[in-house]
């Protein structure tokens, strides 16, 4: 048996009120078409899947180059049925595995049980019970319990609607099936288009078996219809996640307070505060602590590291036991050796910091090589930038740098040499040497008064 996937996605989308094509909406950052063809290539990659799609195609295209997808056009929205149909010509396996680019939680697991337990010449579809299953369509049992039909919601009477069992609209169906019945597909309903929920009944009429599967989670075939339905996958998602990373032993101060938009590794005993977002690759090390308010993206954590309140950390590499924040921003390019302390309002970009180096309060490093054991003092800047391009600094071991120095690129400043406060150095400072620049004569102005308050009045 092979398996093709067919990925519908051509409806408009209309009531996300968007520019953006619906399937592009990022639910845990991720467009909701990828996270859909993400678990189909999980499931089988016999053959590229098929997104059938209808609007915007470039801008789809353009958003999923990485993925390897067969693209076909649905001019006109006709229906799923129609939708199906038009892809039947590049279909090359013999079982199809139909899925929805809005409906993207849904699992490998209900869909490997979904293609497991539906016989050679069956077909099988995955159905839920909703606690609301208002604009789903319904399945429609006999009394013993067999599937006769898919009722459209918008078709359903009264009686037909208190059913909460609902069609998810995913189905593992023999290509030769579709082949027969969706060319004989009528739009004489409620909607004028063409269902493809009604080869369910073109399958009872041919005493074809018909086999259903329910995930254990029925958020898994939620559909995104509107921006509130995102939001509630998008909890529901995130739910998951905290606690699978609570499970493998991560303590969460609440876990309905962090995100997670990406894949993470988390250590032992590592404990994560509220309103933490870590996207894209976030490897956090054993016994870490991550405070309140922090953004981590890309980024690799040793052991130990304690990140303080309001951190942002992006593609960055943090080695064991350094410490960082509050309110410190380490951007791209940077990457801190063992027990380097990071303090509050300090910018670090593209730098190496080895062991031991503390750059605690207020300062801008960037374009940097420091040493081990250097102290750089609040308010020193780095002056990489002349206007056109960067420049380097590089700072040698031990080195003391007094507070408020500006360090005008290129520039070298030598093993274990002091720099005096206030300094503005436009050349090399030589090693173990004081290096400081022309200061002012400090004096005091014995007949000088301070201002008094006027008179409000006045
Ligand atoms: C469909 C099912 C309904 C099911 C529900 C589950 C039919 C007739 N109804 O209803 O039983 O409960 O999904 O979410 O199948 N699409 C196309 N081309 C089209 C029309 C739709 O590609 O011409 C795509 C849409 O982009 C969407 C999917 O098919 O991804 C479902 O279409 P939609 O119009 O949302 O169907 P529902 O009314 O939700
Ligand atoms: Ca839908």
């Amino acid at each position: 048996m092979t398996i093709q996937i067919v990925i519908l996605a051509a409806g408009c989308g209309k009531r996300m009120h968007s520019t953006l094509p619906k399937v592009l909406h990022l639910l845990a950052g991720k467009p909701l078409l990828a996270h859909v063809l993400d678990t189909a290539m999980k499931v089988s990659n016999d053959y590229p899947p098929i997104v059938v799609f209808g609007h915007q195609g470039n801008m789809l295209k353009a958003k999923l180059t990485h993925l390897p997808v067969h693209w076909i056009e649905q001019k006109q929205q006709l229906g799923t049925g129609h939708a199906v149909m038009s892809s039947l010509s590049a279909i090359k396996a013999d079982h199809v595995l139909v899925l929805y680019g809005d409906v993207p939680l849904i699992t490998t697991e209900t869909l490997q049980n979904l293609i497991d337990a539906t016989p050679q010449s069956a077909i099988g579809l995955v159905t839920a019970h909703f606690p609301d299953p208002t604009g789903y369509g319904r399945i429609k049992r006999n009394k013993q319990q067999k599937i006769e039909s898919v009722i459209e919601d918008k078709e359903a009477s009264e009686f037909d609607r208190l059913n909460t069992e609902i069609n998810s609209g995913i189905y593992f169906v023999p290509l030769n099936y579709l082949k027969k019945w969706l060319p004989a597909l009528s739009n004489q309903n409620g909607q004028q288009e063409y269902y493809l929920t009604d080869i369910i009944s073109f399958a009872v009429s041919q005493q074809v078996p018909i086999v259903s599967v329910t995930p254990p989670d029925y958020h898994e075939v939620m559909g995104v219809n509107d921006r509130a339905q995102l939001a509630a996958l998008e909890r529901s998602l995130q739910a998951k996640r905290a606690e699978a990373i609570m499970l493998n032993g991560a303590t969460l101060i609440d876990p309905a307070r962090i995100d997670i938009r990406g894949e993470v590794e988390i250590g032992r005993d590592v404990v994560i505060d509220v309103n933490v977002v870590l996207e894209g690759k976030v490897v956090i090390g054993d016994h870490c602590m991550i405070g309140p308010n922090v953004f981590i993206r890309d980024a690799v954590l040793g052991d130990g590291v304690v990140i303080k309140a309001n951190c942002v950390i992006e593609e960055a590499s943090i080695s064991d036991a350094c410490f960082i924040g509050p309110f410190a921003r380490i951007r791209p390019g940077t990457s801190l050796e063992h027990h380097v302390h990071i303090g509050n309002f300090v910018e670090v970009k593209k730098s190496k910091i080895m062991e031991g180096t503390k750059i605690n309060h207020l300062s801008y490093v960037g374009d940097s090589e420091i040493g081990r054991r250097v102290n750089i003092g609040a308010g020193t800047i780095t002056c990489n930038y002349d206007g056109a391009n960067k420049h380097k600094t590089v700072i040698g071991d031990n080195v003391h740098i007094g507070s408020d120095t500006l360090l005008v690129a290129p520039i070298m400043i030598g093993e274990g040499a002091t720099i005096g406060a206030g300094s503005t150095l436009l050349k090399d400072a030589p090693a173990d040497k004081l290096t400081l620049t022309h200061r002012i004569d400090q004096r005091v102005v014995s007949d000088w008064k301070r201002p008094e308050k006027m008179d409000s009045e006045s």
